[in-house]
């Protein structure tokens, strides 16, 4: 295309997305545009997600619309008003951002009911194997998997120190035990070759998740694609097949792939690093956060560490570091210290938005006194990370105390805003119908490597580094990543 087309018809599109400017309507939310068409606000939001919130809603209230992207985004900015967006199911849905983003990010087709039908459906039913009897069996088989990486990587060595970055041992570790826990692996309880080539194609695909799930062309990512196709082709039937105690979870969704005709080996592959992508981005860098946190608080340290063995010590366990130890998902709840550890550093580190789209023009009730209009296909987000840091809700909000959510030797559940006590005060895991359904399985599996960490060693920062800090690039997605890996120290104790 000659470059005097290319310019008129760049002089076109401007055109056209001036005239079809949006404006406010009466009833509606303040709106801001900013001046760049179609991107309007994206840049500024993408670069800090929480101040930009935060300073629009000191301007505007609780309550604006921002045009992001091509798409008009209404914030709710007041966690009170929270219920009555997360309870609208009829006219606010979830799964139409969800139905498109997601096949396009993992490279599967759209999972739509003309071409697969029921398969949405029986794919949300598998979610129920990573609760309850499921949850059981997986906790077990990743205390085993925990235990066989530790001891064939870290606890052979003798009782000096040893250094390491902090987030690629937490990484490495939970990757591992992680998809040997979901996906199984070679017989007789051997490891995966190829595991190391396989965690660095991850993080790359991962490095670019934020802008996959904008819906940049993956054309576009340089190396991106060859790299996604290297990822699903790992979980090829004819490889899968090989592996042994695989997760009932995921032998399921493997048999009910078999039944649709219209998916094609790599579409059923594709599927399968989905839940390798969903199962390890968030788990992983929650992992670091909370170590991180727990090592450079050693009050906190220790008060987790004793928690441990007086939890042990009630199943009559006393620890030796020359025997496994294994945790059982009782015990694991039983650790109340340590789960507030984990949720205060989930707190301060994840960042995800809830979204809904809007079925139709409508009123949405947000209390008993308001209501604004939406217009059909806006989006309504909530952004939890503001009510996370809120100093009305959370005192110190940059301050990690371990104890936060502990009162009275019972979990804490009363936090408050404007004298209202509020339903909902941590939402790292989405809200409603859509809330993550590896929750319970994530909690305990960063519990089981937390326990195996601190139990087994003397943990230490080490000197001259300055403070860990938020990359901001996944903002809006989920828990972040360090801007900088932490240097650490860790020694087996003598017990
Ligand atoms: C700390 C770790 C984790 C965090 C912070 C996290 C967070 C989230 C969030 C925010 C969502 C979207 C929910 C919404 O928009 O309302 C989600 C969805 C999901 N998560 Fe997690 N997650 C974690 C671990 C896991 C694990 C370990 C698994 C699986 C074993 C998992 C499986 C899923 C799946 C399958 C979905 C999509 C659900 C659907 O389509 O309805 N997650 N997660």
């Amino acid at each position: 295309m000659s470059p005097l087309l290319l310019l008129l018809l760049g002089l076109l599109s401007l055109l056209l997305c001036l005239l079809r400017r949006r404006n406010r309507r009466h009833g509606e939310p303040p709106l801001i545009r900013g001046v760049i068409p179609y991107i309007g606000k994206a840049l500024q939001f993408g670069k800090d997600a929480h101040r930009f919130l935060e300073d629009h809603r000191k301007k505007y209230g609780d309550i604006f619309t921002v045009h992001i992207a091509g798409r008009y985004m209404t914030f709710i900015m007041d966690p009170l008003m929270y219920p009555s967006i997360i309870k609208q199911g009829r006219q606010l849905d979830f799964h139409e951002f969800s139905n498109k983003v997601a096949p396009f990010t993992f490279g599967y087709p759209p999972v739509i009911n003309g071409k697969f039908p029921g398969l949405k459906e029986q794919i949300k039913r598998s979610f129920n194997l990573l609760q309850g009897d499921g949850l059981k069996s997986l906790t077990e088989s990743m205390m085993g998997n925990l235990i066989l990486l530790f001891r064939q990587d870290h606890l052979r060595e003798g009782g000096s120190w040893k250094s390491s970055s902090m987030f690629e041992f937490c990484f490495t570790i939970m990757f591992e035990a992680t998809f040997l826990t979901l996906y199984g692996g070679p017989p007789a309880g051997c490891r995966h070759s190829g595991m190391g080539p396989l965690r660095e194609d991850f993080l790359k695909f991962d490095s670019m998740f934020p802008l996959l799930i904008a819906q940049i062309p993956i054309w576009l990512l340089g190396r991106t694609k060859a790299i996604r196709k290297k990822l699903i082709n790992y979980f090829l039937l004819h490889r899968m097949s090989r592996w042994s105690n695989t997760s009932q979870f995921i032998k399921l969704r493997a048999e009910l792939f078999e039944q649709y005709d219209t998916l094609s080996d790599v579409d059923k592959a594709a599927h399968h690093f989905a839940i390798l992508w969903a199962s390890v981005g968030n788990t992983a860098p929650a992992t670091f956060w909370a170590t991180y946190y727990l090592v450079s608080h050693p009050e906190a340290l220790e008060a987790v560490h004793q928690e441990i063995h007086s939890v042990l010590r009630l199943s009559d366990m006393e620890f030796s570091s020359d025997r496994d130890i294994t945790m059982s998902r009782d015990q694991l709840e039983k650790l109340l210290y340590l789960e507030s550890a984990i949720n205060e550093s989930l707190r301060l580190s994840s960042a995800s938005t809830n979204i809904r789209v809007a079925q139709e023009d409508f009123s949405l009730r947000l209390d008993t006194e308001r209501s604004v209009s939406v217009r059909k296909g806006d989006i309504i987000a909530l952004y939890p990370q503001s009510m996370h840091l809120d100093p009305e809700i959370y005192e110190e909000p940059q301050t990690f105390r371990f104890d936060r959510y502990v009162q009275d030797g019972k979990e804490k559940t009363d936090f408050y805003k404007g004298g209202q006590k509020l339903k909902y005060y941590l939402m790292p895991f989405g809200s409603g119908s859509t809330m993550c359904p590896g929750r319970f399985f994530a909690l305990n599996e960063i519990k089981q490597f937390l326990c195996l960490l601190l139990l087994y060693f003397d943990l230490e920062l080490e000197e001259g580094q300055s403070r860990a800090t938020l990359d901001p690039s996944r903002a809006g997605l989920g828990v972040l990543l360090p801007a900088t890996d932490v240097r650490f120290r860790y020694r087996l104790r003598k017990v």
